[in-house]
């Protein structure tokens, strides 16, 4: 922390007194407030880029529309921490994105820190279903047929996760419009983040099996014995690639947290009910706990 700066005063408990309207700031010195000129790089067809402008603050206050009458106090919240989801989803894909292409191209302090980053959006995706807890089922209730066959279950960029890291698999995006489908279709013919750390293998000087490396991409990563024992040498005797390695171990522990939260966040607020997406809800979300995105990274264990 740095110094308190000068136009703020501090009360001897170090309390700034312009909180308290005590004192008021000098006058700025230029009319926007700050200490030297606007720069001209500010400036976008004339017109000074702002805080709202750039950040499109106006559009993206207009997107929260309850659809109850009233409309029921609650419904905010459950529109607000699902849009946010979809903006840290969109986070999370673009950082996997990069995350892959350092992978493939042996990048590893890059590939760390962007899964460090993402490790990071885990933690704090995972702690917000403390937020929508804090709503009773009386309080869902009283919105929720709104939802109709609104569900989590359709969201595409969830579902662009699972398949950017390897978890694929047809059945989880026949619901979606056909042309998403032919997307996802072309997705699962390309590398996963698994594939991209085998490939990082290589370049790391290991003999991954060609058979491992041109595996059908479309299924999901089963546990393989000869990766294990390439892996059991990396943890032996490879701190950088073990580094790397155990990072992603996080990432599919962090992703099978967020499963565990979510599901029983679903037990507490609808219990054993059907959910809007027509699935068996809190049943069906329990079949898809403790599933490994990277198997052999957790079997490994039982050989070290
Ligand atoms: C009161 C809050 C919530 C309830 C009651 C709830 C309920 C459910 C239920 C019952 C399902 C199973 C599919 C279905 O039949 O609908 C589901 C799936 C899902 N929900 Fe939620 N959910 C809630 C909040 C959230 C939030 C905040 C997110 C964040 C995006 C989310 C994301 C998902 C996803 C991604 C799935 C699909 C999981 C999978 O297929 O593996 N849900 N949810």
């Amino acid at each position: 922390m740095g110094q308190p700066r000068a136009e703020f005063p501090q009360d001897d408990q170090g309390l700034s007194l312009r909180a308290f309207g005590a004192l008021e700031p000098p006058p700025p010195r230029n009319p926007a407030g700050f200490s030297s000129p606007l720069r001209q790089g500010a400036l976008r067809g004339g017109v000074a880029i702002t805080y709202s402008s750039y950040l499109h603050v106006g559009e993206l206050l207009q997107l929260q529309k309850p659809l109850s009458d009233g409309p029921e106090h609650d419904e905010m919240l459950f529109i607000v921490i699902h849009q946010v989801y979809e903006l840290w989803f969109k986070q999370i894909l673009h950082e996997a994105n990069y995350l892959h292409h350092a992978l493939e191209t042996k990048q590893t302090p890059a590939a760390q820190r962007t899964l460090k980053r993402i490790l990071t959006i885990m933690k704090t995706v995972v702690a917000q279903i403390d937020v929508l807890e804090t709503m009773t089922p009386l309080q869902f209730n009283a919105f929720r047929d709104r939802l109709d066959t609104a569900s989590g279950f359709q969201s595409e960029q969830f579902r662009r996760l699972e398949w950017a890291l390897g978890h694929r698999g047809a059945g989880r995006v026949g619901h979606l419009p056909k042309a998403v489908q032919a997307e996802f279709e072309a997705l699962s013919q390309k590398p996963s983040l698994w594939d991209a750390f085998l490939r990082y293998l290589v370049a790391s000087g290991y003999a991954v099996p060609t058979a491992q490396l041109e595996r059908r991409f479309a299924e999901p990563v089963t546990a393989s014995e000869e990766v294990q024992a390439i892996l059991l040498n990396v943890y032996r005797s490879d701190p950088a690639t073990s580094q790397t390695a155990e990072l992603l171990l996080d990432l599919d522990e962090g992703l099978q947290e967020w499963r565990y939260r979510h599901v029983k966040m679903v037990e507490r607020t609808i219990g054993m009910k059907m959910g809007t997406g027509g699935s068996a809800g809190a049943e069906y979300l329990r079949s898809t706990l403790f599933r490994a995105v990277f198997p052999d990274l957790w079997a490994v264990r039982s050989k070290l």
